[in-house]
C-alpha cells in the first residue's frame, strides 16, 4: 500500500492529468495506457473516496463483497486489485454487462441476487475483508446490517449512502443521520465524508463490525 491506496492502484497521468487507475481489460471506454485503465471517480464512489484520501482500510488481494455492482464500472476496479470479488446486482440488465467485465477476470463472481437477502448468496460467498456497498434501494443501513455476516471483525465496510434513494423530498443531511444511527447498531462508524460535487447527496462512510 503507497500513498494511502491499496497495492495495484495507483495515481498515473492521463493525457497530462493524474488520475487513479488499475491494471485490468477496459470496461466503459475509459483511457489507458499499456495495462493501465484509468479510473474515473466521477463515475465511482469507491474511486471518489480513494481519490479524497479516504482511509479505506484496503489493501490489495484481500476478498470483497460488492453489492450494487450494476454494470461492473467500479467492481471491475475492484477485481483489478483485490482476491476474490462476489458481485450483488439484483438487476437484469446490466448483470448481462456485468458478465462482459467479468469474463476476462477470474476473481470476479457476479450474482444476480436481492443484496436484502443474503441468506440467498451465503453458500457462495466466503468471509470477506470489505464489503463495498453502493445500492440504490431504500433501507441502505438494513441492507449493511443484513451482510455484516460476511465481514471479518476487523473488517471494513465501504458504504456510499444515496439521500434520494431513501427519501426524495427530505434534506440529506437528515437523512444521513437517521442512516448511521440505524448503522451504529451493527457497526463502529470511523469516518463520514460527502461526496460532493462529484456525487451530489451522496455520503461516504468507513465502518467497521461492532463485536461486543
Ligand atoms: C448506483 S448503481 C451502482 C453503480 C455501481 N456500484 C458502480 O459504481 O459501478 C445502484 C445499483 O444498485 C442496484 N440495486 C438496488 N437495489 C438492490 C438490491 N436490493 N440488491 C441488489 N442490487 C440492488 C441497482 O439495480 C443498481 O444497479
Amino acid at each position: 500500500m503507497s500513498d494511502g491506496l491499496p497495492d495495484g492502484v495507483e495515481r498515473r497521468p492521463f493525457d497530462g492529468r493524474e488520475r487513479l487507475a488499475t491494471r485490468g481489460s477496459p470496461v466503459y471506454g475509459e483511457p489507458t495506457d499499456g495495462d493501465w485503465r484509468a479510473w474515473d471517480a466521477s463515475r465511482s464512489k469507491l474511486g471518489a473516496m480513494l481519490s479524497r484520501g479516504l482511509d479505506t482500510g484496503l489493501t490489495g488481494g484481500e476478498p470483497v463483497l460488492y453489492l450494487g455492482a450494476a454494470a461492473g464500472t467500479t467492481v471491475s476496479h475492484v477485481a483489478d486489485f483485490a482476491g476474490p470479488t462476489y458481485a450483488v446486482e439484483f438487476a437484469p440488465r446490466p448483470t448481462r454487462d456485468l458478465l462482459d467485465a467479468a469474463a476476462p477476470r477470474s476473481n470476479l463472481f457476479p450474482l444476480l441476487k436481492d443484496a436484502r437477502e443474503p441468506a440467498s448468496y451465503a453458500h457462495v460467498v466466503e468471509p470477506v475483508d470489505a464489503i463495498v456497498q453502493d445500492v440504490a434501494t431504500r433501507g441502505q443501513a438494513e441492507v449493511a446490517l443484513r451482510n455484516r455476516r460476511f465481514l471479518a471483525d476487523d473488517g471494513r465496510l465501504l458504504l456510499a449512502v444515496k439521500a434520494r434513494s431513501e427519501d426524495v423530498v427530505a434534506d440529506p443531511g437528515d437523512v444521513f443521520e437517521r442512516v448511521l444511527e440505524d448503522l451504529r447498531s451493527g457497526y463502529e462508524v470511523l469516518a463520514t465524508e460527502r461526496l460532493t460535487p462529484t456525487h451530489e447527496d451522496h455520503l461516504a462512510v468507513v465502518a467497521t463490525p461492532r463485536t461486543e
